[in-house]
C-alpha cells in the first residue's frame, strides 16, 4: 500500500482527534498495536455529515452503532448522550463548520487470541474532517459515474463492521477506471450496494428502487431517511438486476458523504440521457428537508 508509516505529517496542524477519553493532536493519537481493531477488524464506525457546524442524522447513525456494537457482543463505549458530546466537542475542537465526523468502536485490546470475552474494554476513536460543501454541490450538478463488480464480501454486510477489504479494492478499482463508485453485483447478476453507498434505479413509470435491507445489505441512514422523506416519489424496496440498471431511466447512490448522488453511466453505458435526473434531485430535495428536520443544532 501507498501509505507513510511516519507521524505526525498527513494532518494539518491544529487537527484534534478523540481516543481513549483524550482529546489529542491528530498526528499524536494511536491505537495500542494489540488493538483487535487493528488486528481482526473487530471494531464497527459511523461517518455523520456535518453542514452549518450541525451533525446530520446523529441520532439513526447512533441506533445503527449501537445495533452493530450488540450484534458482536461489543458494548457502548460510553451511554449516547455523553457520545454526543464527544462528537461535538470534536467538531468544535476541529473548527469543523462542514465535513464529516468518523467515529470507530473497537472491542479494545487484549493478547491476541481469535475469541473475544466479556471483560474487553471498547475504545472510542474519533476524527474530523473538514470539506468545501461546493464540491459536493458540483458533483451533485453533474452527476457520477460507477463500474461494477463481483459481489465477494461475507453474508453480515448489515453489520456496519471495518472489514472493508472487498470495498477497499472495489472502490480503488473504481476510482483507477475513472469512476465515482462500484457496484456489487451478486451471483445472480443483482445489484447489491456500491462500496461505501447503497444503490438505486428509476423504473420507466418513475419509480425509485433499491434493495430491500434483508438482502444482505448496509441498513443506510441516508437510504431510511429519503425513504421516510419520499412523499411523491414511488418506492420500491426490491433487488434489481444489471441488466435493469443498465437500461433504467436513472440511478443514483446514497450516503452520509453524498446524500443522494445522481449516477449518470454504468461501466461506461449512459443510464437515461447521461445526466442527473429529476426523481434524483427531487429526493435529495426531500432527503435534505427531513434531515435537516430531524438533525438537532
Ligand atoms: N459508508 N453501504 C455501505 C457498504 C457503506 O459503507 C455506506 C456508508 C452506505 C450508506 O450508509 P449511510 O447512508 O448510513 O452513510 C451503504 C460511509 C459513508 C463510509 O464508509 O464512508
Amino acid at each position: 500500500m501507498m501509505m507513510s508509516h511516519s507521524r505526525g505529517h498527513r494532518a494539518p496542524p491544529g487537527r484534534i482527534a478523540y481516543v481513549g477519553g483524550r482529546y489529542i493532536a491528530h498526528g499524536e493519537a494511536s491505537v495500542h498495536i494489540e488493538d483487535r481493531g487493528l488486528q481482526f477488524a473487530d471494531s464497527v464506525y459511523e461517518v455523520c455529515a456535518v453542514q452549518g457546524g450541525r451533525v446530520m442524522d446523529e441520532a439513526p447513525h447512533l441506533v445503527r452503532l449501537e445495533r452493530s456494537l450488540s450484534e458482536l457482543g461489543i458494548s457502548m463505549p460510553m451511554v449516547p448522550d455523553a457520545l454526543k458530546i464527544v462528537l461535538r466537542e470534536v467538531a468544535r475542537r476541529n473548527y469543523l463548520r462542514d465535513g464529516f465526523l468518523y467515529l470507530q468502536v473497537t472491542r479494545g485490546e487484549a493478547t491476541r487470541d481469535h475469541a473475544a470475552t466479556d471483560a474487553m474494554h471498547p475504545l472510542l476513536i474519533v476524527t474530523a474532517k473538514r470539506i468545501d460543501p461546493k464540491a459536493i454541490e458540483k458533483r451533485r450538478a453533474a452527476g457520477v459515474a460507477v463500474v461494477t463488480t463481483p459481489e465477494n464480501r461475507w453474508g453480515r454486510c448489515d453489520i456496519k463492521s471495518t472489514a472493508l477489504l472487498p470495498n477497499v479494492l472495489a472502490k480503488t478499482d473504481a476510482k483507477k477506471r475513472g469512476a465515482y463508485e462500484a457496484w456489487f453485483v451478486d451471483a445472480n447478476g443483482f445489484v447489491t450496494e456500491g462500496s461505501s453507498t447503497n444503490a438505486w434505479i428509476v423504473t420507466a413509470d418513475g419509480h425509485a428502487v433499491t434493495r430491500a435491507l434483508h438482502d444482505n445489505i448496509l441498513p443506510g441512514v441516508t437510504r431510511s431517511v429519503a425513504l421516510r422523506a419520499a412523499a411523491d416519489v414511488a418506492i420500491e424496496e426490491r433487488a434489481f438486476s444489471l441488466e435493469e440498471a443498465y437500461t433504467a431511466r436513472e440511478a443514483f447512490l446514497t450516503s452520509a458523504t453524498g446524500g443522494v448522488m445522481p449516477v449518470i453511466t454504468i461501466d461506461g453505458r449512459k443510464v437515461g440521457e447521461g445526466k442527473p435526473g429529476p426523481v434524483a434531485a427531487r429526493l435529495q430535495a426531500l432527503y435534505r428537508d427531513l434531515s435537516q428536520k430531524e438533525s438537532m443544532a
